[in-house]
């Protein structure tokens, strides 16, 4: 298939770029290179041997979009592109809803003018807010969101479902992204935050390398075994194969489909640390703090959804997760 991927520079979307490329599909790519770089389609190229067409295009700009619609035939798009930091979404909201939701609305309104009727969305397990169970299935009822972003995300699950409800021929999958971390096994992609990193790997990266002195971990007296918060934690490449399984579902016959991308297993954020420094022979100094506003004790997912209709399931274990992390934090940080 001819795949559009938004937001394919980024973390997740070259990841799955990659996987696409070794799969024997084609690959466009369109970013506006707000949270990316140009070098990540060197990268891509020195991995595969193939690289992707390339468009800086901003989903905000229709005519940007008009064109890589009007040179290209494409079969389906993955959308990545957004902003996702969920801090930055408190304090610039207008931001947040702007480019995450017009933007998208934008998306579908061209794929519809050019008859494109496929797409994946890239979602996130905080639409399920404070879960009301734990392992969560598809059917856990969305939750409360505490920030912007999340309430993105939670809005355009309810969009493009509704979207679909009008356009009957049209796939629309809806893919809810546990806590993806790692990198590619080469070491020459993975993610690479602006400034102080918010979330867990990312920093414990920047300790790991000396570029920052210790983690703090957000309170121990959560309802959990160790008491700090337990999450379900996904190696980026394994994140990456679910949406190359996905292309087989298009397929089947159209609709709205909903899946959630975990291993399944839920480990504390001292597991996470312990876990690192074991596969990285490697100490990492941290201090207990106080609670981060909004965070929730569990989250991790139950998989088995993926499993039996995908044919996906995750495959690497916490310790290649930590290596992989490590290697990449070696080579670019
Ligand atoms: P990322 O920031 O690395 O990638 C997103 C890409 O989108 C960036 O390259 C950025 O430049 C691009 N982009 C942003 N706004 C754009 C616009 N208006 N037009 C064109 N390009 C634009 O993020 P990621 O971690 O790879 O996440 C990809 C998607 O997955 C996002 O939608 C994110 O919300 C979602 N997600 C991420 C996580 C996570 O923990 N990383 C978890 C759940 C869901
Ligand atoms: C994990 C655990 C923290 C940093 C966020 C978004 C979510 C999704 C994934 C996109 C928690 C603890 C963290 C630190 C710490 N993104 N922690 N010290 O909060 O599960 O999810 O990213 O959709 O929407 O909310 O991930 O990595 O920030 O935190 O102790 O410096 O690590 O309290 O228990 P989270 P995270």
């Amino acid at each position: 298939m001819n795949i559009l991927v938004s937001g394919g520079t980024g973390y997740i979307g070259s990841h799955t770029c990659v996987e696409l490329l070794n799969a024997g599909h084609d690959v466009v790519i369109f970013d506006n290179l707000s949270n990316s770089s140009e070098d990540v389609l060197d990268k891509i190229e020195e991995i595969c041997g193939k690289r992707p067409k390339f468009y800086k295009a901003d989903m905000l700009c229709p005519d940007e979009l008009e064109s890589v619609f009007s040179e290209n035939t494409i079969d389906a798009v993955i959308h990545f592109a957004g902003l996702k930091a969920v801090g930055e979404s408190v304090a610039k909201p207008w931001e947040y809803y702007n480019n995450n939701v017009c933007g998208t609305l934008n998306l579908i309104h061209i794929m519809d003018k050019y008859g494109v009727k496929k797409l994946v969305f890239s979602s996130s397990a905080t639409v399920y807010g404070d879960p009301a169970f734990v392992p969560i299935t598809e059917e856990c009822p969305l939750g409360i969101t505490t920030n912007p972003y999340g309430e993105t995300k939670k809005m355009l699950e309810r969009i493009l479902s509704d979207y679909q409800k009008a356009k009957a021929d049209w796939h629309i999958v809806l893919l809810r992204y546990f806590n993806p971390i790692g990198a590619h096994e080469s070491g020459l992609i993975g993610e690479k935050p602006n400034g102080i990193p918010n979330n867990l790997m990312p920093y414990i990266m920047q300790v790991a390398v000396g570029k920052l002195t210790q983690l703090r971990v957000f309170g121990d007296d959560y309802h959990t075994p160790d008491g700090t918060g337990v999450r379900d934690y996904i190696h980026v490449v394994d994140l990456a194969k679910g949406h190359v399984a996905v292309m087989k579902k298009f397929e089947d016959a159209p609709g709205v489909f909903i899946y959630n991308l975990g291993t399944g297993v839920g480990y504390s954020v001292l597991d996470i640390v312990h876990a690192f420094e074991k596969a990285n022979q490697i100490d990492i100094p941290y201090v207990i703090t106080e609670r981060r506003p909004g965070d929730i004790d569990s989250c991790y997912s139950d998989p088995s959804k993926a499993e039996k209709e995908l044919g996906w399931k995750a495959q690497f274990d916490l310790e290649t997760m930590c290596r992989d992390s490590y290697r990449f934090a070696k080579k670019s940080l």
